[in-house]
């Protein structure tokens, strides 16, 4: 049974509906609904509702944010840049956060993204390759590397068996620490909650935004200040050229006294699908796709450069003094239109063919906003990039590979 008090909260929310099967649920059932209802801030649903409604293009004023540009290092910089950077490796001040909380809905992997195995040409997990990468690094600094991973709800058992399987890779076990980043319900077009089942509400994880709150509420913050950690590295799991021990990009934001860098690469046209670096009423910004207006995204300089083409590509450094202050501070939510199956009134279990639910998500560029400045570093696109998205065609595991043999071939390395 689940308590009166607890259900009458969500029936003066006009949330009664997901009682209508309780008679129907066995004691387990009830149970699994008992404790999701206790996690859901019944006040927030409907602060969440009302985001669908806002307009999110009031007036502001776009302006280019300046960025360095790797290659244009003069030899002496770059030279400086990765002696600092390896310096602070070597002190143990560094550590490494990879965002693996995401569904992965359009690659379609059955399971966690970076259970996901790529042919390069032997065939790797997408984990293994950050694993790789890491333990390079910590060969050339000496100094073990901690390692955070993100989870979900919904991939977070799955992740951890996949690495004891896996035997951390040969990576320190100690060195690895999982985290759950938090969900919030998903709710269909008039505003209720989502019956996933009869007993359990559709939920979503909060997007890579939610980072910061996940972070400082599972102990993660006081676990790298105990380990002396002082710049912390945030990249996701799709990328699989991502340069997440990359010194001499440390070097350059530490240099430069920037709390945050994001890495950026230009775009291949106006128009690819990705967020752009900018300002915004002064404050660093990223811009979505598919806000920016098109005089924007095609705008070059005398030079023919994009003015606004420094794609975001979730590789951010961030000083943990950043994590203290936004873990405590909650990120705005954004909403998408998405497709999910429910349990429909008669409690058939209803698949749509076309978007029937709103998720929320916070973003972590929106973090951004809340420092004056950012640095800014663009590296090679054949370098860095090489997403994995789609199932195929564009951003696939097909054109991943390619990107990512090519690049094996011209530096003979991971
Ligand atoms: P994407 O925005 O590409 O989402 O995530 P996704 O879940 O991987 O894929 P789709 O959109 O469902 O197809 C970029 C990175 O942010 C992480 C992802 O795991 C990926 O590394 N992420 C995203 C999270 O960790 N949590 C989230 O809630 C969302």
């Amino acid at each position: 049974m689940i308590s009166e008090q607890l259900k009458q909260k969500f029936i003066d929310a006009g949330q009664g509906h997901i009682f209508n099967f309780e008679k129907e649920l066995n004691n387990e059932q009830c149970d699994i609904l008992e404790k999701q209802l206790k996690s859901i801030d019944v006040t927030m649903i409907d602060n969440l509702y009302a985001l669908n409604k806002e307009n999110n293009n009031e007036d502001c004023e776009i302006t280019p944010i300046p960025c360095a540009v790797q290659s244009e290092l003069s030899r002496e910089d770059y030279e400086k840049y990765n002696s600092v950077g390896t310096e602070i490796m070597s002190k143990g001040e560094y550590a490494v956060v990879t965002m693996a909380g995401g569904q992965g809905t359009r690659l379609g992997h059955n399971g966690p993204k970076g259970t996901y195995y790529v042919e390069i040409p032997e065939k790797i997990s997408l984990f293994e390759i950050q694993c790789r990468r890491l333990k390079a690094q910590v060969a050339a600094c000496g100094k073990e590397i901690p390692w955070y991973i993100m989870t979900s709800a919904e991939n977070d058992a799955a992740t951890r068996e996949f690495f004891e399987a896996n035997n951390y890779f040969g990576y320190s076990k100690e060195m690895i620490y999982f985290f759950k980043q938090y969900m919030l319900p998903m709710l269909d077009e008039s505003g209720k909650l989502v019956l996933e089942e009869k007993y359990k509400i559709k939920e979503g994880a909060d997007g890579h935004g939610g980072i910061f709150r996940a972070m400082l509420g599972n102990g993660v913050i006081d676990d790298m200040k105990r380990r002396g950690v002082k710049w912390i590295f945030v990249g996701g799991i799709d990328n699989i050229l991502v340069q997440l021990a990359d010194p001499c990009f440390l070097g350059y934001i530490s240099c430069c006294g920037y709390k945050l860098g994001g890495k950026s690469l230009i775009k291949r046209d106006p128009y690819e699908k990705a967020g752009v670096f900018c300002k915004k009423n002064g404050k660093p910004f990223v811009v979505e796709y598919t806000e920016i207006s098109s005089e924007l995204a095609e705008m070059v300089d005398d030079k023919g450069e994009f003015v606004y083409g420094d794609a975001h590509i979730l590789c951010n450094l961030f000083n943990i003094e950043v994590f203290e202050k936004m873990g405590s501070k909650g990120l705005p939510y954004h909403v998408a239109h998405k497709k999910t199956s429910y349990i429909d009134e008669s409690g058939n279990k209803i698949t749509p063919e076309k978007p029937n639910a709103y998720k929320y998500e916070a973003f972590i560029f929106d973090a951004f906003a809340y420092y004056d400045n950012m640095g800014i570093f663009r590296v090679k696109r054949e370098h860095e990039f090489a997403p994995i998205k789609n199932k195929s065609g564009e951003d696939s595991p097909e054109t991943a590979q390619k990107l990512y043999l090519d690049y094996a071939s011209e530096t003979k390395g991971v």
